[in-house]
């Protein structure tokens, strides 16, 4: 059934419009001016409100601004006698769908209505798939069944909710900013920017006019304006990664942001005002830090009103086998291996190491170990040596045993590649010269072999 409210302080309009309306199956209410619409408006829904302007003591730029503000799913079609052009105008830029010059035409007041409706019902059902897309893939990307795991994210599906600060802690590669961009994807703000800043990569000076921006002339190089990443979270999340290595001095203008909500650009004393979430991850001990006079203890208690712990992977053992078994997917096509598996011996290993590097160590291990196996099961072989149990180890070390290994010669050629790879932190070039062969056929190998080029260090921003 679909709901329109009509505004005007003519009853004879009204009742003109409201029985044409009726008459093609919409559901008609009457108000005689703005006031009375608001108070209309207040206890139910509408699709659609068509208004006229000019009314007392509330007009129906009045309505149309409520509308766009409080019930922002409902359309508004603007009327008026005396319309100057422009008010029509001023009407579109403040959201209404249309506006009619009166007096007008039936059916072209009929099209218009229907128009506006059916335009409504689109966005609504298209909004209504993205929000069970969503439901579904909520935390598809997150794998987990342990114990451990499932109270993280029942934690995070009730503070998505809010828009309090959340503090995740854990040590490296336990997934961290996975958790902080599902905890964003889940909130009301989830259509507007996630920004992830990683305060470790930023020197003590940059820190502050990365964050809050500057003005033209604040320090030397400042040749103009330039916006502050809290501008460009605004409505949206920001999220600071390594919060433990923030200088003091930013410390303190995060501090007035909380407390606040205002910010500074450097170089200026007008405060700004922004809506910004504050996700904050840190693989340090705050505690440990206050202590030593590095992290302020008001900041703590500001940024810790939802702390998330992130359990290390040897806590959560059950998982391993699933994570493994994710990360195989993830890496067949790019390896192309078909329906990947991983021997029983093999995932014993996978299952008894400690994994100080956790999930992200994980990963790397399944991709590595997909790009070596030669056939589509992963063996203990496969996998780095640090990683195999006492009794598995070869007891010689690793490039006699690629000499006198048994292994064919594509496996020799990949596991030197990777190392070498490794050697020179992947610069190709580098790697190519020590190999003896041109980059191009370094790049030919890697292709063929399905190996990536390792990404380079995360960027500061992004
Ligand atoms: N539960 C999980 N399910 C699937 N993938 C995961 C999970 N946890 C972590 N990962 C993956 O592991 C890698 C590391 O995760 P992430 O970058 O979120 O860790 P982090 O805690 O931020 O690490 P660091 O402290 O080193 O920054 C990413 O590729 C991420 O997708
Ligand atoms: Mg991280």
């Amino acid at each position: 059934m679909t709901d329109i409210l009509l505004v005007d302080d003519e009853k004879s309009v009204r009742t003109t419009l409201s029985l044409m309306l009726k008459r093609v199956g919409y559901q008609v209410e009457e108000a005689m001016n703005g006031e009375k619409a608001l108070e209309i408006l207040k206890n139910k829904f509408f699709d659609l409100v068509i208004t006229d302007l000019k009314m007392e003591p509330i007009d129906g730029m009045e309505v149309l601004r409520k509308v766009k503000s409080a019930y922002d799913t409902t359309e508004v079609m603007v009327m008026t006698a005396f319309s100057t052009v422009e008010s029509g105008v001023e009407a579109m830029k403040l959201g209404a769908y249309d506006y009619i010059q009166k007096p007008f035409d039936k059916d072209e007041f009929l099209i218009l209505v229907k128009k506006a409706i059916e335009r409504r019902e689109l966005i609504n059902e298209v909004e209504q798939l993205q929000d069970e897309l969503r439901e579904k893939y909520r935390f598809e990307n997150i794998i987990g069944n342990s114990n451990r795991m499932m109270e993280v994210l029942a934690l995070v599906s009730k503070v998505a909710k809010t828009d309090s600060t959340v503090l995740i802690s854990g040590d490296s590669g336990t997934g961290k900013e996975l958790i902080a961009k599902a905890t964003h994807l889940n909130s009301r703000r989830k259509n507007r920017a996630f920004i992830t800043i990683n305060c470790g990569a930023l020197p003590e000076n940059l820190q502050e006019s990365e964050l809050f921006g500057h003005v033209r002339g604040a320090f030397t190089g400042a040749i103009k304006d330039k916006r502050g990443l809290f501008q460009e979270a605004n409505g949206g999340t920001l999220f600071l990664d390594e919060i433990g290595e923030t200088a003091l001095s930013t410390q303190v203008k995060l501090l007035r942001f909380l407390q606040d909500g205002e910010i500074r650009r450097v170089g200026e004393n007008e405060p700004l005002y922004v809506d910004v979430r504050l996700i904050a991850a840190t693989n340090q001990d705050l505690k440990k830090l206050i202590e030593e006079g590095r992290f302020r203890e008001d900041l703590y208690y500001r940024l810790n009103v939802i702390p998330i712990d992130l359990p290390p992977l040897r806590d959560r053992r059950d998982d391993i086998p699933l994570l493994a078994d994710h990360f195989l997917k993830t890496y067949q096509e790019r390896t192309k291996k078909s329906n990947p598996s991983i021997s029983p011996e093999a995932m014993k290993c996978l299952m008894q190491y400690d994994w100080p590097g956790n999930v992200r160590e994980l990963e790397n291990v399944i991709e590595r170990a997909l790009i070596l196996a030669s056939k589509n099961v992963i063996l203990p072989e496969d996998l780095p040596s640090s990683i195999l149990s006492n009794e598995q180890q070869p007891i010689i070390e690793e490039p006699e045993m690629l000499v006198g290994g048994g292994q064919t010669l594509e496996v020799l050629e990949k596991k030197h590649i990777l190392m070498t790879l490794d050697k020179c932190v992947w610069n190709q070039k580098k790697a190519s010269e020590i190999l003896g062969i041109s980059t191009t056929t370094l790049w030919r190998k890697l292709k063929l072999y399905g190996i990536e080029p390792k990404r380079k260090e995360e960027s500061i921003a992004g």
